[in-house]
């Protein structure tokens, strides 16, 4: 099984997602400029593998301060921290790591810069182990919602490359499986980047799991034909009241399933709600490139000059989430008294 980012000698080693599915590249980061650079440009990408490849680009930058000091270190670390948050704007995950390390630095500022900087390394290690934990217990409850010989759509890739490993929403359709039922998928391509025909269907090939791979604008025929029973996405940011940024098509979907009746989930770790953002419309959206959406693999499809939009992201109302699949169970409506409750379980 490939390794989406791991930690290695005091080196990250992230798959390179850019390239896949024609080649498998590992590529090997010495330095946070070098991490945080990876997750601007998409060599990790996915709300939960950013979190780990930022905790883990923390503790790289950590690592190559010089100071040693605790006050000169402090300096240093904070503008680490910075430089790692400013990759990307909408996955909370990304946040919610880096704030995780700067409480291990200030917390521990008594053991000393050597010291401390073991800490890091060993929390960023620890992120990225309970990310697969965490991964597997929303595979187990998602599991059970699925139904023995159903089809699942879904959006974008929220699997093992967008994790530590095992995937979030991908998660759901193998705690299903592993559970004994059989499950089909049909991944949405998600143009502009394609991580569903690229990465979703890559990994799902790989494991040996039906998949169809269908455009995005198939989905309504594709539903209104009965073929599919539930959707399943992952989430960069579920916002108090249970609205959802994913990526950008998530809404579509969410629409189209409401229309034809079909269930739909969001799988994602408590990592990713940020009850500090009351509803959707307080998301930051990322705008990305033009490039990618007027050119596919370097070659350009729309003519010279043309005004483009890129939002990567875009937010699903709570009416039309049938339930949220976290690790400590499932929530439903209202969301807004069920996820503050997943904080004090
Ligand atoms: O732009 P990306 O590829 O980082 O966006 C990823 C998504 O939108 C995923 O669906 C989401 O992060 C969930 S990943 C478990």
């Amino acid at each position: 099984m490939f390794k989406t980012v791991e930690w290695k000698n005091n080196t990250v080693v992230m798959i390179d997602q850019r390239v896949l599915p024609d080649r498998e590249v590992y590529n090997t980061y010495r330095d946070c400029k070098g991490v945080a650079g990876a997750i601007k440009d998409m060599v990790v990408r996915g709300a939960p593998a950013i979190g780990v490849a930022a905790a883990m680009g923390v503790a790289l930058g950590a690592l190559k301060i010089k100071a040693r000091d605790m006050k000169a270190f402090k300096k240093e670390f904070d503008k680490v921290a910075k430089l790692l948050a400013s990759t990307r704007p909408t996955a909370v995950n990304l946040f919610w790591a880096i704030e995780r390390m700067k409480r291990v630095a200030s917390d521990n500022e008594g053991l000393g810069v050597e010291s401390l900087k073991k800490r890091l390394v060993a929390e960023a290690r620890e992120i990225h182990r309970d990310d697969i934990e965490i991964n597997r217990r929303i595979g187990k409850f998602g599991g059970n919602l699925l139904k023995d010989n159903s089809t699942v759509l879904t959006h974008c890739n929220a699997g093992a490359l967008a994790t530590a490993g095992y995937g979030t929403a991908l998660g759901v359709i193998r705690g299903a499986i592993e559970g004994g039922k059989r499950v089909a998928v049909y991944a949405d391509e998600t143009r502009p980047f394609l991580q569903g025909a690229r990465l979703t269907a890559w990994e799902l090939k790989k494991d040996k799991i039906d998949v169809t791979l269908i455009t995005d604008n198939m989905a309504g025929y594709i539903m209104k034909k009965g073929l599919i029973d539930a959707v399943v996405v992952g989430a960069d940011r579920i916002a108090a009241n249970g609205d959802v940024a994913n990526k950008i098509g998530t809404y579509t979907v969410a629409l189209l399933a409401k229309e034809h009746g079909i269930p739909f989930y969001v799988a994602a770790p408590l990592s990713t709600i940020d009850l500090n953002i009351k509803h959707g419309d307080n998301i930051p959206i990322e705008e990305r490139d033009s490039t990618e959406v007027t050119h596919l693999k370097g070659k350009r499809i729309a003519p010279k000059g043309i005004s483009v939009r890129n939002p990567a992201f875009d937010v699903t109302p709570n009416r039309l989430v049938t339930g949220i699949i976290t690790e400590k169970g499932v929530v439903r409506r209202p969301y807004a008294n069920g996820l503050k409750a997943l904080f004090s379980k």
